[in-house]
């Protein structure tokens, strides 16, 4: 059987931003490549340069050095092809439930006539549970509410590269337990192929199928992890002895990188 088609393809990539004080490296040659259908998560320390590495995919930040395509074209600016969650709650806060959701339909390229539109407003609202709220504005709505609110809201445009900046960071256990098992149902409908960021070892390889660690900065890939479960999975599968020891040895390697992080942080004594 072929191969699923190569979607993303970071190909020794590099970042340095330029501060008043020189310059600062932020990613240092990382090549990977995400493939349709896949799922890969980045795990890293916080600073070490995830977030750089999701919005150069996104087409907000430019490589220093390095190529970075997308199908097989470099990626040039964003596009109505990817959807992107931030870190932050991606809801406008002046905009109904509803008319958040329909925002993306109206605009450029993922224009939908009325009815079209009305139907998928309908849908996710279903899907995500929020069909009572239409009318509601987003600060009268839980976080985990709101969480969904803007999963829809990326959905909705149907981007089939979705890309996601630790969306569920803000959320307690319960709710986040829920977004995985929602986002878990949704891609099995769906297809997409999705880069996440996630301080989350568990998160990572509940969903992934393959999970990216990052060293401290500048980001380096340290190993790339493949998770061998089949979908659809189930939160039992977190209490099996396998992915136990999958969250030890990713764990191990993640820890290194903070310790390393922070070492860079302290000051010299
Ligand atoms: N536009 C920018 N200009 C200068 N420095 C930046 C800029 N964006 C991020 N940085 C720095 O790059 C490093 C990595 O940031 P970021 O990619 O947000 O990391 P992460 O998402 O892993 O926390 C941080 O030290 C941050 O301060
Ligand atoms: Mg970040």
């Amino acid at each position: 059987m072929d191969e699923p088609r190569q979607r993303l393809r970071f190909d020794h990539v590099s970042v340095s931003y330029g501060t008043p004080d020189g310059g600062i490296e932020v990613v240092r040659d990382i090549s990977f490549t995400i493939r349709q259908g896949e799922f890969v998560s980045l795990v890293g320390p916080s600073g070490c340069g995830k977030t750089t590495i999701m919005n150069m995919a996104a087409g907000f930040v430019v490589p220093s050095s390095g190529s970075l395509m997308l199908d097989d074209r470099p990626i040039v600016g964003p596009g109505s092809n990817r959807g992107v969650m931030f870190q932050e709650y991606g809801v406008f806060p002046w905009l109904t439930v509803e008319q958040n959701i329909a925002f993306g339909l109206k605009l450029g390229a993922n224009r939908k006539p009325a009815a079209e539109r009305q139907a998928i407003v309908t849908r996710y609202l279903d899907l995500m549970r929020l069909s009572e709220f239409r009318r509601a504005y987003p600060k009268t709505l839980s976080g985990g509410m709101r969480q969904r609110l803007a999963l829809a809201r990326a959905y909705a445009v149907n981007p089939d590269l979705l890309l996601m900046d630790e969306p569920f960071g803000a959320l307690d256990a319960q709710t986040r337990s829920a977004m995985h098992d929602l986002l878990l149902d949704i891609l099995c409908v769906e297809g997409k192929t999705v880069l996440l960021i996630t301080h989350s070892v568990e998160e990572a390889i509940y969903l992934s199928n393959r999970v990216v660690v990052i060293s401290a900065r500048p980001s380096r890939i340290r190993q790339i992890i493949d998770i061998p479960f089949p979908y659809p999975r189930h939160s039992a599968l977190q209490e099996e002895p396998e992915f136990n020891a999958l969250r030890a040895q990713i764990h191990e390697l993640v820890m290194r990188e903070y310790a390393a992080q922070e070492a860079q942080r302290r000051p010299p004594v």
